[in-house]
């Protein structure tokens, strides 16, 4: 993925609807279920600071809502000097419902961009299988 392909675009129109006072670091996302189905997502911060949530868990709410569990890909894209590279707890959640070979392309607004996948993000992932097969309820 470039960072003019049509998902890279999704997250920087999503950018531009970020809530960032505090940190001033606007953040887009956006996924491309396996539906198909694109879904967008900004950083939405408060002045309580560490409650603020990701703009990528905010595109993967959206695809909950939406009827979507399976990622095919995912763009990120943020006013950096390198492309921004989804924190920790987000590289968990887009674990979650995305397959290790899953890509990942992080982008800045100057044209760089990285394609890593899920797996190279997240090595060692903690799964649902961990836990065994008992504790996963019916939904
Ligand atoms: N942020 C994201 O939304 N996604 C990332 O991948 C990195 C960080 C947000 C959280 C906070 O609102 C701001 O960027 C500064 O950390």
């Amino acid at each position: 993925m470039t960072t003019t392909s049509p998902l890279m675009q999704q997250a920087l129109a999503a950018r531009d609807h970020a809530y960032a006072p505090y940190s001033q670091f606007k953040v887009g996302a956006a996924i491309r279920a396996a539906s198909g189905r694109v879904y967008q997502g900004v950083n939405v911060e408060n002045a309580a600071y560490p409650e603020g949530t990701c703009a990528e868990a905010g595109a993967i709410a959206a695809m909950i809502l939406g009827g979507d569990t399976v990622i095919a890909e995912v763009a990120v894209v943020a006013d950096a000097t390198v492309p921004v590279s989804p924190c920790g707890g987000c590289r968990q959640k887009l674990a979650e419902f995305g397959a290790a070979d899953v890509p990942v392309t992080m982008a800045n607004l100057v044209g760089a961009s990285r394609t890593m996948t899920l797996a190279e993000l997240l090595p060692g992932a903690f799964e649902k299988s961990h836990m065994g097969e008992s504790t996963m309820g019916e939904h």
